[in-house]
């Protein structure tokens, strides 16, 4: 059988482009994240291993809910990092406690380095994501239910339930997933997109841009 050199050149370069985080070269690389940051990785640079500890593999960052309260959508994150889990850096992966208030909404975003899954383990969710041709995929969850969320398409979680709070564990393929809400990365980033932009872009008047500016805390 022939095969068009061209056809796999392209084809490797495609299989390369989707890889995830890079794979590690040993068995673990302890984030060192004592010192103030002189030199600049992609990633962090390991401690030494003979001082690696089970302590560095461990944490209790995801064991208390996140305060809902202070957020206006009523929602909290909160994620494994490398400086409370510095066992995970280079390996690829976070993972994510959200909490969200009764009718609370983790609003449409999305992850540029990392695909989602994510498992209800309290109350219902209605969760949905964008692909790239514009189709809407959503899902009622209950408990005990998973969903995944592919890698950089915008997606959101909403409570359904108005008064029970709503706890879901994620898991994300990058130790640094990134998140990019679709609202504030539009109206409230610094400097400000320039009004003409938005105006055109969301069909909307000046009036419109300075009130949902406002509303968003921008
Ligand atoms: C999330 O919850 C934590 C723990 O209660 C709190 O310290 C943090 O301020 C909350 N974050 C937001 C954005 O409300």
């Amino acid at each position: 059988m022939r095969t068009c050199p061209l056809l796999l050149y392209f084809f490797l370069i495609f299989v390369v482009r989707v890889k995830s985080d890079p794979d590690p070269l040993q068995d673990y690389c302890i984030a060192e994240t004592r010192n103030p940051q002189t030199v600049f990785l992609n990633g962090a640079p390991c401690i030494n291993p003979i001082n690696a500890a089970p302590s560095h593999f461990t944490t209790s960052a995801l064991s208390k809910p996140g305060n809902t309260a202070a957020n206006p959508l009523g929602f909290n994150v909160t994620l494994t990092n490398i400086r409370n889990l510095p066992g995970m850096n280079t390996l690829g992966l976070t993972m994510a406690r959200v909490d969200i208030a009764g009718n609370g909404l983790v609003p449409p975003h999305t992850h540029p380095r990392a695909s989602e899954v994510t498992i209800l383990i309290k109350g219902s969710l209605l969760v949905g994501f964008v692909d790239t041709t514009n189709r809407l995929f959503t899902q009622q969850l209950r408990e005990g239910d998973s969903f995944v969320f592919p890698k950089g398409l915008i997606h959101f979680l909403y409570n359904l339930d108005s008064k029970a709070s709503a706890l879901t564990i994620s898991g994300l393929s990058s130790q640094n997933p990134g998140a990019q809400l679709a609202s504030s990365a539009t109206f409230t980033t610094k400097p400000s997109i320039p009004d003409d932009i938005l105006k055109k872009a969301f069909q909307i008047n000046g009036q419109d841009v300075s009130r949902i500016r406002k509303n968003l805390g921008g």
